[in-house]
């Protein structure tokens, strides 16, 4: 029962003290924010996970990439934990090594001189996060996502020097919406950007489209923001005008060009908090942050954008259950689902960690 289990946790929570950190994607059950030390969307908890210091145990409530790049960004001495290991991400499997490699060495043989620079969005394996640190590039979330592009336009870090006056192609993984979107938002035309599908020659598509795009977007996308159409927009402007649409840009192109905002969970969260009693929003992203924002803000009226259940079902795994486990067993002295990155895969993805936290900052 959920009273006894909220016990049995702050208990565990209580003897383990100063040596635990618990970090909480805003995607989560409010049942586990309320033990989270940290709240905050990816880019913010990579940065929480890199301060910690002094830790035992960082417990992620989140989905597996994220306790890979936490553990990647903390000392080899914390002990990264997931309380729940099928809590996965689709849109991350979308992208593996073996075919990252195959779609490399296609690009660079139509491509010839002009240097390519891989970006990865946050939501990747660690093994795609350090073949693009080992390739001259960075990591991004839906935060940074922009200048983490115009610093791989600059050139990002290639390993055989300056780009010189020839510009890069960006090769971005997995998900295509958000590459599309802020490429879009920064000038790219949509006609210079094509979609690479891996289980295809050249992606799907001719030389000549490969050697004009300027951004190669992966064939990845989120199963949850997929839910949300552009037909659930004109409903809102036609059933409430006086309400503003606000989406995530794992969106697809279409939904975030009509809507008002596009922005990462970090961001929809700010504006809701700074805007005045009264406001109306319809909001485009995972069910469990909506809801959350429903509650925090009752003075404003806070709809989720279509009446879908936009549910993140590996978010979703990490529950009460699985928290209490993780942690009693810990105040056992045992490390239960931990998360380890190899010497080799961890060395890389920390450049390419790294080099994101430095452009952000
Ligand atoms: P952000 O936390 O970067 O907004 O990403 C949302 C998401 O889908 C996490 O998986
Ligand atoms: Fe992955 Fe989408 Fe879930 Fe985020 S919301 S963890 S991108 S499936």
């Amino acid at each position: 029962p959920e009273p006894e289990l909220r016990t049995r946790i702050a208990a565990a929570k209580a003897t383990l003290g100063s040596r635990l950190a618990i970090l909480g994607h805003h995607y989560q059950q409010d049942a586990i924010i309320d033990f989270a030390d940290f709240t905050g969307d990816s880019f913010e908890l990579s940065r929480r996970a890199a301060d910690q210091k002094g830790v035992e145990y960082v417990v992620f409530c989140g989905v597996h990439f994220m306790a890979e790049s936490a553990d990647i960004l903390t000392d080899e001495s914390v002990r990264v934990i997931l309380p729940d290991m099928g809590a996965g991400c689709s849109m991350a499997d979308m992208a593996n090594l073996d075919q990252t490699l195959d779609a490399w060495a296609q690009l660079k043989e139509v491509s010839g001189d002009q240097p390519i620079i891989p970006i990865t969005y946050m939501n990747s394996s660690a093994a795609i996060k350090a073949f693009v640190g080992e390739h001259g590039g960075a990591v991004c979330t839906s935060s940074n996502c922009r200048n983490v592009l115009e610093w791989a336009f600059k050139g990002g870090e290639l390993p055989e020097g300056p780009a010189g006056s020839v510009t890069p192609k960006i090769l971005f993984f997995p998900d295509q919406h958000l590459g599309r979107n802020t490429a879009y938002a920064m000038g790219v035309p949509l006609d210079r950007m094509i979609v690479w599908d891996p289980k295809q020659d050249l992606g799907g598509n001719t030389e000549e489209q490969v050697r004009n795009a300027i951004v190669v977007l992966w064939k990845g996308h989120c199963s949850v923001h997929a839910l949300f159409r552009p037909e659930h927009i004109d409903d809102v402007r036609r059933n409430h005008p006086n309400m503003k649409v606000i989406v995530h840009p794992e969106c697809k192109w279409e939904v975030v060009q009509k809507a008002d905002m596009a922005g990462s969970t970090a961001y929809i969260v700010k504006q809701v908090e700074a805007a005045p009693p009264g406001t109306e929003w319809a909001i485009g992203t995972e069910v469990h942050l909506v809801n959350r924002l429903k509650q925090q803000h009752p003075d404003q009226k806070i709809v989720v954008l279509s009446d879908c259940q936009c549910l993140c079902t590996t978010m979703y795994r990490i529950d009460l259950p699985h928290l209490c486990w993780v942690l009693e067993n810990l105040v056992d002295g045992k490390v239960v689902n931990e998360i380890r990155v190899d010497a080799h895969t961890r060395k890389w993805a920390t450049v390419a960690l790294q080099r994101m936290l430095a452009i952000k900052g």
